[in-house]
């Protein structure tokens, strides 16, 4: 591990003279392909089936799950995106952290997980990927998951995160195709982090809690939610709040009331959408899922809601321990989302 002093790594390189935001295109947003777009470029390929494929494409959950044998299934999932914070150690724990979580957004463990690098190593020096790999490598401990080689490229662009492998019960997997009327809908982080990245990226003023929020796991409030009995839960990222929310009410034929009072936001994201600091992807987000949202709320209101999250929390249809209530899951309706 490096020892640092004020950003400077003890190869004499200014880790913090780098501003990682700037090599990035996107907005802050973690650079998603939008949603409508993926379904429909999806839409056109042959399906791979098997009968012990037991989470696929179809529904877009989290990660794929396949069963190995009686009692045992494995998760399969990647994630990785351009810097959405300019300090090189954080971004590596974020990107790490929200890679892993769409194995507990599964219901799994983590075993193993593998680096994906893309570094454009003629502009950036290499000591600071160094600090991103450490990052990442600090995130896999407190996982209890080692990390175990990987992939790089260069490329113009930075990009990081991780190919993980996890393990599941087959009979105690969190799906997304299976919210049911009649049960709470909790969220186990504050939403905002899309807002106060996007300020970052702009103007370079930093937001600990917004990082705070990104480098911690989603592992408790997973086990919380399986001690619990839940059988269905996401997590939510680049989609928003309400995109997948929309995905989960989609998968399971039903629709979901949404109190928007009782949402958390972290500290500065009302500000941070005040200031006009709003990525193309949150309003994106939202007007994928326009037209089945029934609400009088304000725009401003929705565009928090749509915020597109890295690293968010656990959206779970079922009562998780310390997470609030956000509202409630109920029969079909002719609108997916009722937000009031
Ligand atoms: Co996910
Ligand atoms: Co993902």
């Amino acid at each position: 591990m490096m020892p640092r002093m004020n950003g400077i790594d003890t190869n004499g390189i200014d880790t913090t003279a780098y501003r990682l935001t700037q090599f990035a295109h996107g907005g802050g947003c973690a650079c998603k392909i939008p949603a409508g777009e993926l379904e429909q470029m999806l839409s056109g390929l042959p399906a791979v089936t098997s009968p012990d494929l037991l989470v696929g494409l179809e529904h877009g959950d989290d990660a794929a799950v396949v069963r190995v044998r009686d009692g045992l299934a494995v998760v399969s999932t990647a994630d990785f995106f351009t810097p959405v914070v300019d300090d090189a150690y954080d971004w590596g724990r974020i990107a790490a952290a929200n890679a892993f979580s769409d194995v507990y957004a599964m219901g799994g463990r983590p075993v193993v997980a593998i680096n994906l690098v893309g570094w454009p190593r003629d502009v950036l020096p290499m000591e600071l990927l160094r600090e991103v790999l450490r990052g990442g490598a600090d995130i896999g401990l407190a996982a209890g998951t080692p990390i175990a080689g990987g992939h790089s490229i260069d490329d113009p662009e930075p990009k990081y995160g991780l190919a993980v492998t996890g393990v599941v019960d087959p009979e105690r997997i969190l799906r997304n195709d299976a919210a049911r009327p009649g049960l709470p809908i909790s969220l186990t982080k504050p939403l905002g982090v899309g807002m106060l990245n996007n300020r970052h990226k702009a103007t370079g003023e930093s937001f600990p809690q917004a990082v705070a929020s990104m480098v911690a796991l989603n592992d408790t409030a997973a086990r919380d939610a399986l001690a619990a009995g839940v059988e269905a839960a996401t997590d939510v990222t680049g989609f928003g709040l309400l995109g997948h929310l929309f995905k989960m009410v989609r998968a399971s034929g039903v629709s979901a009331v949404l109190d928007a009072a009782a949402v958390p936001y972290l500290d500065g994201a009302r500000e941070a959408l005040r200031d006009g600091f709003v990525s193309g992807g949150t309003r994106r987000n939202l007007e994928w899922v326009r037209a089945e949202i029934d609400s009088k709320l304000d725009e401003d209101e929705l565009l928090l809601l749509a915020d597109a999250q890295t690293s968010g929390g656990l959206l779970v249809v079922g009562e998780v321990p310390g997470a609030p209530i956000v509202g409630e899951i109920v029969p079909r309706r002719h609108r997916a989302l009722n937000v009031r």
